[in-house]
C-alpha cells in the first residue's frame, strides 16, 4: 500500500525544526540506559492510569449508577433492531472496541469511522475523533440515535426503559432525588458512570513510571526514549498519551486518500473553520496494541505501519526500521489490566415494551 502520494525528501529540511532538543539524539542502540533519568523525564510527560474513576462534572460515580450503566451498555433493546448494544462495537473482551476498520451498525451498515476504545476514555478532554462531544454523558446520547449505529429515538428509548419494572427500580436507586428518574439524560449519566470505571491500570509502562526499572525491556526503554525525543510526545502525552489536543492528520505530509479519505474533514465539521480541515484528536494510545486497525479511517492494520506513517505525516521524519520496532515495542507496554466486567442479567420485557422496529407495524403484534 502506498501511504504517501508524494516524495518526502524535502521533509528532511523541515525535520530539525520539529524535533526535540539535541540531547535526545544520543539514543543509540547499545547505549546504557539511565533508568532513574528516563523515569524522571517520563514522569514529567505522562501519568499512570489510576485504579479508581476520577470525579465527573455534574455526575457522581455511585455503585447504583455504575450497575445501571452496565445494564444499559449491554442492552440491545436500546437499539431500534434490538440487536445492537454499545458492547457490539465497544466489546469488553476486545480492548473496548470492535477490531473492525469501521463499525457495523443498524441494518448491517458500515459507519464512516473506526470505533475508539471506551477504556480510559473518561480521561480524554473530549469524545469522538473530532471532539464533538464534551464528555461521556453527552457522548452516550449520540450512538443510540445515530442512523448507522443504534437508529433509535430518545422517546422510544425512554418508552422501552419505562416499560420494564426492573429498569424503573434501577433508575430509582441510581437517581434517588429525581422526581422522574427514567429519562434520556439519566440513561446517559448512568452510561457515563459505568464507562468511568473502565480503566486499565498496571501496564508495564505504568509500573516503570512508578519506579520499577525492570518493568520495561531494554528495547521498550529505547522506544520510550525515541517516543519522547523524536517528538511523538508533543501530541501524545498525559495519562492517555493523547486524547487531549487536535492536530492536522498530515501536519507535515498529508497521507494518501487510502488512509485519509478526503470526504472526512474531521474537526472542520464541528468548527467550520478552514484551519480545521483534516484535523483530528491526537489518538489516545493506551491499549493501542489490541485496538487495531488504526486511525479514524481504520485503514492500517499493523502498529508498525501506523508508527512509521506518523513519523512521516506528523514529524516529517522517516524513522529507521529499528526505531519503528523500538517505538512499537514501547507502545505494546501500554496494555494494562483489562476490566473484568460481569455480563448483567437484564430486566424482562413486558407487553408495553416496544418491539424491534421491523415488527412494530405487524398486525399480529401481541
Ligand atoms: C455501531 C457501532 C457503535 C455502537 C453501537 C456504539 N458505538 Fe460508540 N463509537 C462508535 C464509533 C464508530 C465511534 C467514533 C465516532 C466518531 O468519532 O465520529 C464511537 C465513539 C464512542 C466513544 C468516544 C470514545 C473516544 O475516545 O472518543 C464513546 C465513549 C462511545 N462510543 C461509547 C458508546 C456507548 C456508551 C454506546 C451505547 C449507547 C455506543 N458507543 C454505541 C461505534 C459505536
Ligand atoms: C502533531 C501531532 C502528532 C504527532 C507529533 C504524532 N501524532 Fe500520532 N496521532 C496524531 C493524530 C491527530 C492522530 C489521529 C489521526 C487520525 O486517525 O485522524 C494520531 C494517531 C496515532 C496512532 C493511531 C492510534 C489509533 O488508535 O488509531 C498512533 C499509533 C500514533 N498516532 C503514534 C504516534 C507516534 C509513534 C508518533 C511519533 C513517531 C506520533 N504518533 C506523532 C497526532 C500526532
Amino acid at each position: 500500500m502506498r501511504l504517501f502520494p508524494r516524495t518526502t525528501a524535502w521533509l528532511v529540511l523541515a525535520a530539525p525544526l520539529l524535533t526535540a532538543p539535541a540531547a535526545a539524539q544520543d539514543s543509540g542502540g547499545a547505549q546504557k540506559i539511565d533508568d532513574a533519568q528516563l523515569i524522571e523525564r517520563a514522569n514529567e510527560l505522562f501519568d499512570p492510569i489510576p485504579t479508581d474513576p476520577p470525579e465527573l462534572d455534574g455526575n457522581t460515580v455511585t455503585p447504583e449508577r455504575v450497575k445501571l450503566g452496565r445494564m444499559l451498555f449491554f442492552d440491545p433493546r436500546l437499539s431500534a433492531s434490538h440487536a445492537i448494544s454499545c458492547n457490539s462495537c465497544h466489546q469488553m473482551g476486545l480492548g473496548g472496541d470492535d477490531n473492525q476498520p469501521t463499525s457495523i451498525g443498524h441494518g448491517w451498515q458500515r459507519g464512516p469511522r473506526n470505533a475508539p476504545t471506551v477504556f480510559n476514555a473518561v480521561f480524554n478532554s473530549a469524545q469522538f475523533w473530532d471532539g464533538r462531544a464534551e464528555d461521556l454523558e453527552q457522548q452516550a446520547k449520540g450512538p443510540v440515535q445515530a442512523s448507522v449505529e443504534m437508529a433509535n429515538t430518545p422517546d422510544r428509548a425512554v418508552a422501552t426503559l419505562s416499560s420494564m419494572p426492573g429498569y424503573v427500580e434501577q433508575f430509582e436507586a441510581a437517581f434517588p432525588q429525581a422526581e422522574d428518574p427514567v429519562t434520556f439524560d439519566n440513561m446517559a449519566k448512568a452510561l457515563e458512570a459505568f464507562q468511568a470505571t473502565l480503566l486499565t491500570p498496571n501496564s508495564r509502562f505504568d509500573l516503570y513510571l512508578k519506579g520499577h526499572e525492570n518493568a520495561l525491556s531494554a528495547k521498550q526503554k529505547r522506544g520510550l526514549e525515541e517516543f519522547m525525543s523524536t517528538g511523538c510526545v508533543g501530541c501524545h502525552n498525559g495519562v492517555n498519551l493523547g486524547g487531549q489536543g487536535y492536530y492536522p492528520f498530515g501536519l507535515i505530509e498529508k497521507p494518501g486518500a487510502e488512509v485519509l479519505p478526503r470526504d472526512d474533514k474531521g474537526r472542520f465539521q464541528v468548527t467550520k473553520t478552514a484551519s480545521d480541515n483534516y484535523v483530528f484528536r491526537a489518538a489516545p494510545l493506551r491499549n493501542v496494541a489490541i485496538t487495531q486497525p488504526y486511525f479514524h479511517s481504520g485503514k492500517v492494520w499493523s502498529l508498525e505501519t501506523a508508527v512509521s506513517l506518523m513519523g512521516i505525516s506528523q514529524l516529517g521524519q522517516e524513522l529507521s526500521e529499528e526505531e519503528v520496532e523500538e517505538i512499537t515495542a514501547f507502545l505494546r507496554s501500554l496494555t494494562g489490566d483489562q476490566p473484568r466486567v460481569e455480563y448483567p442479567v437484564l430486566p424482562e420485557s413486558t407487553d408495553a415494551t416496544p418491539l424491534p422496529v421491523e415488527f412494530e407495524e405487524s398486525p399480529a403484534k401481541r
